[in-house]
């Protein structure tokens, strides 16, 4: 399928970035998903922001960047995507390299979270990405499959509440992006790989590409076939360069209509 049948997908990713008084930018971004209506605008945020701003916000779905994999229990400092939906989350970003090589997650750990996710009536982004010695060894894609593999629960049935991130991670935060074909090549893939395992409602399944996205690439990037969406990290801090962003996919699902 091409991207032309899916409402693009845009997701802020601030990390551990904003406090309270940064809820004018959230406001912001908000406005700007009111704007352009043509585009699915999403925030992952902190979890002390995830509250004030789902509270606040009314165009723009607001999310975890991670969770537990059990709804509750002895568990000092975590929070479940229970706890997550109960304060007004609507998804969770599970997987995120800086999870993964940060806090030693590993995909059978990522699978675990996703299950827990979907079982709370959230949905899950689902990041994958290969590092720069992998891709420097021709297996960047065989890697990123198998991790997709890996990640995804046994017996998928809430196929409408998950979305795909791919985010090289020698792409994130370093200013540097792969090639569109390369791009081009691995969201192929991974499509591939979501059909093999779930069949052909694997195509309604949104891609989003991420690493180094920008207001000035944003256009280019969203160009790619079977590039859905775009998750943007640094970019996404300040209102106007992801007001841009979210501009850009509003002008590519108008072309593509
Ligand atoms: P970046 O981060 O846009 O700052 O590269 C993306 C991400 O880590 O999700």
């Amino acid at each position: 399928m091409s991207k032309t049948a899916k409402r693009p997908y845009v997701v802020g990713n601030w990390k551990m970035h904003g406090l309270l008084s940064s809820l004018p930018a959230i406001l912001d971004i908000d406005r700007a998903a009111a704007c352009y209506i043509g585009v699915d605008v999403a925030l992952a945020l902190p979890f002390t922001l995830i509250n004030p701003a789902a509270i606040t916000v009314e165009h723009t779905a607001i999310g975890g960047q991670n969770c537990h994999a059990a709804h509750e229990g002895a568990f000092t400092g975590d929070i479940s995507g229970r706890m997550l939906a109960d304060c007004g989350a609507h998804f969770v970003l599970l997987g995120h390299s800086e999870r993964r090589l940060g806090c030693g997650e590993d995909s059978a750990t990522v699978r675990a979270k996703m299950q827990a996710t979907l079982d709370d009536g959230l949905s899950a982004i689902l990041c994958v990405g290969e590092s720069t010695e992998q891709r420097a060894a021709g297996l960047a894609e065989t890697s990123v499959q198998e991790q997709l593999l890996a990640s995804l629960p046994d017996g998928l049935t809430s196929i409408g509440s998950i979305t795909i991130a791919y985010e090289p991670i020698w792409a994130i935060g370093t200013g540097r992006i792969p090639q569109p074909a390369e791009i081009a090549a691995m969201h192929g893939a991974l499509r591939q790989t979501l059909r093999d395992r779930l069949g052909p409602q694997a195509a309604a399944i949104r891609l989003l590409y991420g690493g180094s996205v920008n207001d000035d690439n944003a256009e280019a990037l969203l160009a790619i076939p079977d590039v859905d969406g775009l998750l943007v990290g640094n970019a996404s801090l300040d209102p106007r360069r992801f007001r841009a962003v979210v501009r850009a996919a509003q002008q590519a699902s108008l072309q593509a209509s």
